[in-house]
């Protein structure tokens, strides 16, 4: 990859943001080159030989509910060899046992690709068992098993990560029609854990473009609806804590995001959709010095936050309706308004904003997200004696 320097940054804390990079070539050489080496350059170089070696350790985590099977094919197809994917799926098992097909699937794509791979279904009981070996039981619903939900999803697939031993975890929604773009999310993520200089950081990519149909013709659109909300707030929130307003976010409800296990080792996780959001949330929390810090440690390290955009357009399943995207607001939004450190007249304007959208009637407030603390207080090797690896995947041997 060769990708722009970034041309801004904020800090808030121990936070550092940068502005969005931009990517000049998708491969950016097999070897360091040397002209790049100058502090002064405006493009930073990111071989092929340090990408490959950082997504050796990275683990690719596809959170999957009842997406069409050659959907997730190509997904799996984008992934570079050397990364480890772990299907988190939420199918259905009845009438049709979606989740044995995806299984099936897998199976056959991993033996012909000779590749290692996990999958576990998100309500099964050995998930369940792992988590409670662990002595986190904050996943777990009435009947002892780990909760719906797309961030339920995602951080099982932490908890497997780690027991795995990956370094960094990265995030790739199921359905994506775009092999090609699959492959260059990964990209980003390695290029952006490439750039870091701490052990805390955060790769979000914002898409180049998101194609539409209107009037008969292709449309590029830049921002989803519910970005363009969910950017603004955060920009505005970040600005008052701050005292100086910035457009510097541009990456609020990046499905596609990754991050160092050690940072995703101490991150808060809110519920559902709202858990893209919720990391700047936790940042700003943890790290930005306005709340006793929980890890002092991490204070003096600093954590960085690099956001990138693709080239290629993003095409994913929009088949999902107006209530789900209204949902995804809310979402979003309630993570701000609740968080300790948001002040009160960006609260008044959330309320505008949702009264304004028809998601909230007057005097209502947003429905407080459901908050899971961080893993770090997990008992790993209680949780990992739980799991029988060989019913869940491929490994040909020893993980
Ligand atoms: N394991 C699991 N469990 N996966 C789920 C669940 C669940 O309960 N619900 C949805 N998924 C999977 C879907 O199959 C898909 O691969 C991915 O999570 C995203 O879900 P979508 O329903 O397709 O979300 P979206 O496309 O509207 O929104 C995506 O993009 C947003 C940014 O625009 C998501 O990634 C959002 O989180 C993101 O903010």
């Amino acid at each position: 990859m060769r990708i722009g320097q970034p041309t801004n940054s904020e800090r808030y804390g121990s936070n550092l943001f940068y502005s969005v990079q931009k990517v000049y070539e998708l491969d950016g050489g097999l070897e360091v080159d040397k002209e790049f080496s100058s502090p002064f350059h405006v493009i930073r170089q990111m071989p092929m030989s340090a990408l490959s070696e950082i997504e050796k350790n990275m683990a690719i985590i596809i959170p999957i509910k009842d997406e069409r099977l050659r959907l997730l094919e190509g997904v799996l197809c984008g992934i570079p060899n050397a990364c480890f994917p772990i299907i988190l799926s939420n199918s259905q098992r009845s009438p049709s046992d979606r989740f044995v097909m995806e299984c099936s699937l897998l199976d056959n794509f991993c033996h012909a690709a000779k590749k290692k791979y996990v999958i576990f279904h998100q309500r099964s009981p050995e998930l369940a068992q792992m988590f409670r070996a662990g002595g986190y039981e904050h996943l777990l619903d009435d009947e002892g098993l780990v909760r719906n939900g797309k961030a339920e999803g995602m951080i099982s697939g932490i908890l497997i990560a780690k027991l795995l031993g990956k370094k960094y975890v990265g995030f790739i929604d199921s359905d994506n029609y775009f092999p090609g773009a699959v492959l260059e999310y990964v990209r980003l993520f390695s290029s952006g854990f490439a750039q870091a200089k701490t052990d805390y950081s955060m790769v979000r990519v914002q898409w180049n473009s998101k194609p539409k149909v209107v009037d008969n013709d292709l449309f590029f659109a830049r921002f989803g609806r519910v970005s363009r909300i969910t950017n603004q707030f955060l920009n505005q929130w970040l600005g008052l804590l701050s005292g100086f307003e910035t457009d510097i976010l541009l990456t609020g409800n990046a499905g596609e995001h990754a991050m160092s296990m050690d940072l995703a080792m101490l991150m808060d996780y809110s519920a559902g959709f709202s858990v893209e959001t919720h990391h700047f949330v936790n940042l700003l929390e943890n790290f930005g010095g306005a709340l006793p810090a929980p890890f002092p440690e991490v204070m003096s390290h600093g954590v960085e936050v690099f956001q990138i955009q693709s080239r290629n357009p993003h095409l994913h399943d929009f088949s999902k309706g107006d209530d789900h995207l209204a949902e995804m607001i809310e979402g979003s939004l309630s993570v701000i308004y609740h968080s300790e450190i948001c002040p009160q007249s960006l609260k008044n304007h959330i309320l505008e904003e949702l009264r304004q959208h028809k998601i909230l009637k007057k005097k209502e407030i947003p429905a407080k997200p459901r908050l899971y603390p961080s893993l770090k207080g997990m008992d790993f090797r209680a949780a990992g004696k739980k799991a029988d690896w060989n019913k869940h995947g491929n490994f040909e041997g020893t993980l």
